[in-house]
């Protein structure tokens, strides 16, 4: 790509685009209330599972789950041509904050904590870090959420020196309870904690009676490589294919059929929450549209049926120093366009049907195209489609982009790449099976 010309100006801004969204996002909740502020800028109307739908004013909508999950979609004109869905998770790797988390030590005041996820260890060592997440309060007539982001370095995990361990560049098993204790400050800053939350949250500390905190990396996106052709950036898992679903819905052209954006939490821990893709967040959402348009039941299956789900979630590309761990042939790269995965244990719903959806797409839309297997011998990851599959059945392929260092609070993927899977989405809502 050659730099100043008109396409490496528009890769550069989508991929600075999307690093700006993911710093105002550390934690999942904040990936909701940022994707609800871009729909409602763009004309989407809100609705709450707790209240009567009315879908009569033409343009999209969108319901929230649990504030971590979110579901947009714009019917479509003809509602038997099925929904078009593209599905991603909100959540990421981190240590969450339990109760009473300050813990003295030493003269220290450490954060008691637990892991969310299957994070990286090592890179969460010495760098700063703090704290974001919601806290539910009580102003005396009723229970509302806040959102919490304190907005500077406020913590570290100091590493052991080597003097300490000789062995530590040999290997280290890391326990969570002893080594991932954050340092927030000395002795006579106990009590200090919960003050800050409240500022931040502005409420009084006695309102707050509860909180979903998490700690983040405090790291900013940043583009690297000799032609900066790169990025990396906390949490592209997943919120890589989040903001290019949201960029490429709201950029399609209204057509035959319902596009929807689902952005499902919990996706690190197994999905299997009320508002994870093993829940029934999107089977309701489907039942209360077809509901509130007066179709009948079979009108819905058939809807269902002519439907195609893509699963977006980040693919691991070849490791220059580790190539024994990928495939011989289908081994993804960075900047090599979108991923279509397989798995013969269907750990990846793509198969012959929804594969070739998926090469069809790219080479109508002239959008590179790279394959992912495990490596035989491994037994690899697994994501939400198949697990989305089991509460509704749809065509679905599973997809992403490649990157290196997949749960690593600072992750790595190609800057152009940004831009295939906006193009990806956008050709993808309008598909016709
Ligand atoms: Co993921």
């Amino acid at each position: 790509m050659k730099k100043g010309t008109k396409k490496s100006t528009e890769i550069r801004s989508a991929a600075r685009k999307l690093l700006d969204q993911i710093a105002a996002s550390p934690t999942a909740y904040h990936v909701c209330a940022n994707i609800r502020r871009e729909l409602l800028a763009n004309g989407y109307r809100e609705l709450r599972e707790s209240e009567p739908w009315e879908l009569k004013a033409p343009g999209g909508y969108f319901v929230e789950r649990n504030d971590s999950s979110l579901i947009a979609f714009f019917p479509g004109s003809r509602p038997s041509a099925g929904y078009r869905v593209f599905a991603c998770h909100s959540d990421s790797p981190a240590l969450k904050l339990k109760e009473s988390p300050e813990l003295e030590q030493e003269g220290y005041l450490r954060l008691n904590v637990e892991k969310y996820g299957g994070l990286l260890c090592a890179p969460w060592f010495d760098r700063p870090l703090s704290l974001a997440g919601r806290v539910i309060t009580d102003d005396g007539t009723e229970l509302s959420t806040r959102l919490v982001n304190i907005d500077r370095d406020l913590l570290m995990i100091p590493s052991l020196a080597i003097h300490f361990n000789r062995e530590a560049n040999d290997g280290y098993k890391y326990s969570i309870q002893k080594d991932l204790l954050p340092v927030f400050g000395d002795a006579a800053d106990k009590g200090q904690l919960s003050s800050l939350i409240s500022r931040t949250a502005g409420v009084r500390a006695e309102e707050i009676l509860s909180q979903d905190l998490y700690l983040y990396a405090r790291d900013r996106g940043t583009f690297w490589g000799a032609g900066e052709q790169y990025l990396s950036s906390p949490r592209l898992d997943d919120q890589e294919c989040v903001w290019c679903g949201l960029a490429g819905l709201l950029t399609s052209d209204p057509g035959e059929c319902t596009r929807v954006l689902c952005v499902f939490d919990n996706e690190e821990v197994g999905s299997g929450t009320r508002q994870g893709a093993a829940g029934t967040f999107f089977a309701d959402v489907l039942e209360r549209i077809e509901e509130a348009s007066g179709r009948s039941a079979e009108e819905r299956q058939i809807a269902i049926a002519n439907s195609v789900m893509i699963s977006a979630d980040n693919a691991h590309a070849v490791h220059p120093a580790h190539i024994d761990k990928a495939d011989p042939v289908n081994r993804p790269h960075m900047n090599g366009g979108i991923v279509l995965k397989f798995s013969a244990n269907q750990k990846y719903t793509t198969d012959g049907i929804s594969a070739a959806i998926v090469r069809k797409i790219c080479r109508d839309h002239d959008i590179p195209l790279q394959i992912f297997h495990n490596h035989s011998d491994l037994a690899g990851g697994s994501t939400l489609g198949n697990i989305s599959g089991t509460q509704v059945s749809m065509t679905t392929a599973d997809i992403g982009l490649a990157q290196l260092a997949m749960h690593s609070p600072y992750e790595s993927a190609g800057a152009e790449d940004v831009t295939h899977m906006i193009r990806f989405a956008r050709a993808f809502f309008d598909v016709i099976s």
